[in-house]
């Protein structure tokens, strides 16, 4: 049970909610009846779900790599007479994402985690400065920084949108904080405008963990642009995915040439002369991170087809969603009207049990009985991982927040839709009829 309030509600309250709702309360009254009368898949009857699981599963498949990759890399393979190559797809990759996320400087990384720690050491901060980081994260954003002694400042999120709560950022501000490391959940991006003007109004420096939301736009600006410096992933179950791969962008060349030395020896001397670090030659500064040239060739291929296959997301979410939402309890993640965003993994939405007068696990049960691939995943919540308390892991050791009500409220209402790749409308009216069946029957379900 969650400790926020409006999830805290007695078992006689779902009683009384579902049986006011079979009581003909609000939604798709005549759909509802009719679906009150067919017995639960749990129960025995019949499902409401009956698309062939085999389709299913193709229209639900990810990553989705066509002959146009396979091409790429057997032309790859063939090419050894040339030893250059290989490596031409790096700069090839970075001048294509350049263009289509029009960002000054970009630096291919062998996967998003290497472009966070080079995004880290392009920083430049001294040790004990502190950066506001999303605690429902991925552990790179957080743990790359004790290479460098910063401390990273846990920050809970907004429930409404499973991102960045500017509020709480605004509580736990200090003289040592120095930037911000907001992430983009779910492929919805923060809202970057609110975290600019914060930003410039305390001299932060705002970065942005892009590596859910490739396409993803806010007033026309892609994600990962609006930062100083911002990272992607390529990992294999993102919007543009390579398998393993990373992209950093760069607002500046100083952060370019330092985030780029870092991980590339090779890259200081190709910097004009009076680059800080082109005396690093050789060396950069001590690690490897070179993306693969096959992973750059999927991923050029993949970008060709991003936006259709985004589109194509959006689009069935939106015929999923906006009947779902008729559903009481039922609720998205906030989109703003100047905010573009993609879907990453699934689509989240929310349950509120007081409102739909039973409990998700319930509702879980009974849908997934009538053949909806319904799910949850708890992000782990960095903050309360050991190595976080252990001081010897850290030059300046992270305060500890006692809690995170926005990472609670969002770990324990969610739920995950697949995403689907194709023209369903036969499989999207199963849904919504499972759910709608489901939903006739709260107050048998609000026992369970
Ligand atoms: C939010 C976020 N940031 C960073 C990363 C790191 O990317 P990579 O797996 O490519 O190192 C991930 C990976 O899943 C992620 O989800």
């Amino acid at each position: 049970m969650s400790e926020c309030k409006t999830d805290v509600t007695t078992r006689r309250a779902f009683v009384r909610a579902g049986g006011a709702a079979v009581a003909g309360l609000g939604f798709a009254a005549g759909g509802l009846t009719a679906a009150s009368q067919e017995t639960l898949a749990m129960d025995g009857g019949p499902k409401a779900v009956t698309y062939p699981a085999d389709r299913q599963a193709a229209l639900t498949k990810w990553p989705r790599f066509s002959t146009a990759e396979k091409k790429a890399l057997h032309d790859l393979i063939d090419d050894t007479n040339d030893s250059g190559g290989f490596y031409k797809e790096l700069p090839a990759l970075e001048n294509e994402w350049r263009e289509y996320t029009k960002s000054p400087f970009v630096k291919a990384h062998m996967n998003g985690s290497s472009a966070i720690t080079s995004m880290y050491f392009a920083l430049d901060l001294p040790p004990g400065a502190e950066i506001m980081v999303p605690s429902y994260n991925f552990f790179s954003d957080c743990l790359a920084m004790r290479f460098f002694g910063y401390v990273p400042v846990f920050v809970d999120i907004d429930p409404k949108t499973s991102c960045f709560d500017l509020d709480d950022a605004k509580r736990k501000l200090t003289k040592d904080t120095k930037a911000l490391a907001p992430m983009h959940s779910w492929g919805l991006p923060c809202e970057l405008d609110h975290l600019e003007n914060f930003a410039n109004e305390k001299g932060l420096i705002l970065l942005e963990d892009a590596a859910h939301s490739h396409g993803a736009s806010m007033q026309g600006k892609k994600t990962g642009t609006w930062g100083q410096m911002a990272i992607f992933s390529f990992q294999g179950s993102k919007p543009l995915p390579g398998v393993e791969g990373g992209m950093g962008m760069y607002r500046t060349r100083e952060y370019f040439e330092r985030a780029a030395a870092f991980g590339h020896y090779e890259d200081p001397a190709k910097f004009p002369t009076d680059s800080p670090v082109r005396a690093y030659e050789g060396t950069g500064f001590g690690q490897k991170y070179r993306m693969h040239p096959f992973a750059a060739a999927v991923i050029r291929q993949q970008l060709k087809g991003l936006d259709e296959r985004n589109a194509v997301v959006a689009k069935n979410v939106r015929a999923l969603n906006s009947r779902l939402l008729q559903l009481p309890g039922i609720s998205e993640p906030r989109c703003r009207a100047d905010q573009e965003r993609v879907y990453y993994y699934m689509s989240m939405l929310f349950l509120d049990e007081a409102k739909a007068g039973f409990r998700r696990a319930a509702m879980l049960k009974a849908l997934q009985a009538e053949g909806v691939r319904v799910s949850t995943w708890d992000y782990p919540e960095q903050h309360k991982l050991k190595i976080y308390s252990e001081a010897k892991w850290w030059h300046h050791t992270p305060r500890i927040p006692a809690s995170m009500p926005g990472n609670m409220q969002v770990n324990s209402t969610h739920f995950f839709l697949p995403l689907l790749h194709g023209e369903l409308p036969e499989l999207i009216d199963q849904y919504v009829k499972a759910f709608e069946k489901v939903w006739a029957h709260r107050a048998a379900l609000a026992k369970v």
